[in-house]
């Protein structure tokens, strides 16, 4: 339904903890730090890796609302979640956890973003988070998301939005022209209109602006070696794809390309985390 497999993002979580801007994920941490119980919602959740990568830096009872379109990834977030917390049950609706000292309280949505955003946000939450979700938008669903969060005074925490460098080792004479085409790919329509890809954050932090919040936002790049091999050729695999799709390559350049490239050695992948709250 999504594109997204749930293989995909457990093959990609490692890399993304990894990656995280450590600053902000700090501040994220400050700006709640004595709060005893905190209300969250992580859109485009796929199998919760957001909540197992922020769960550690906030209040000791958490209530998240884990939102996606796609059934079988909120199938494979519940499983998932169940099996990394120390303890956990359902009850009702919810998934009641016990992680590292934490109660994690976990209910899952379907809804489609393009179109639910508001009753999605109703609850008024104190934290909005979204990981890996917002190159996807369009620049129009990205103003209206400002507006929708700063009427709720909501502080939104995102990370690992795509934002368009890539550096691949050694280098490929078919390197520039399958990074263009990626980012031509980037710009099609996810579901919410022409997509804002590597634009995103910029327009994230004008739109939060604009609203009287401030905002900070900080690199939280894939390194990727020898040891992540798997993800690299994913990687690989995706980017053929997806200029495949553009027809602006001619085939062979894409087959020669993405036959180096499996094997590549090392490539960074960029990408931006934002934290926006708002103004004191
Ligand atoms: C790149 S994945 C990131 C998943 C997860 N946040 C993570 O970091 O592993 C993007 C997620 O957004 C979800 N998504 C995409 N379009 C959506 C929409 N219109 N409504 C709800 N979820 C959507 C996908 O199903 C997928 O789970």
């Amino acid at each position: 339904m999504s594109g997204f497999s749930a293989g995909w993002l457990a093959l990609r979580e490692p890399a993304d903890q990894a990656a995280r801007n450590p600053e902000l994920l700090a501040s994220l941490e400050a700006i709640f730090s004595g709060r005893k119980s905190l209300s969250i919602v992580d859109l485009g959740c796929g199998t919760g890796s957001n909540l197992r990568a922020c769960a550690a830096r906030l209040a000791p009872f958490q209530r998240w609302t884990l939102v996606d379109h796609d059934p079988a990834l909120l199938a494979a977030a519940r499983e998932t979640l169940s099996r990394w917390a120390d303890s956990g049950k359902p009850s009702g609706e919810e998934l009641r956890l016990r992680r590292d000292g934490k109660q994690i309280a976990v209910r899952f949505r379907q809804a489609d973003l393009a179109t639910e955003l508001a009753p999605i946000l109703d609850g008024s939450p104190d934290l909005v988070t979204a990981a890996a979700l917002f190159d996807l938008v369009s620049p129009v669903w990205l103003e209206k998301f400002a507006a929708e969060v700063s009427r709720h005074q909501a502080v939104l925490y995102t990370a690992l939005t795509y934002d368009g460098t890539e550096r691949w080792t050694p280098v490929h004479a078919a390197d520039q022209d399958v990074i263009a085409a990626f980012h031509a790919h980037q710009s099609t329509d996810k579901g919410f209109g022409p997509a804002a890809g590597p634009r995103a954050t910029a327009i994230l932090e004008a739109a939060f602006r604009a609203v009287g919040y401030e905002v900070r936002s900080g690199p939280s790049p894939w390194r990727l070696g020898p040891e992540s091999s798997a993800l690299i050729r994913e990687l690989a695999e995706g980017g053929a794809r997806a200029a495949r799709e553009t027809g602006l390559i001619p085939e062979a350049s894409i087959r020669a390309w993405l036959e180096a490239r499996r094997e590549a050695a090392a490539c960074e992948i960029g990408h931006l985390d934002l934290l926006a709250r708002p103004a004191r």
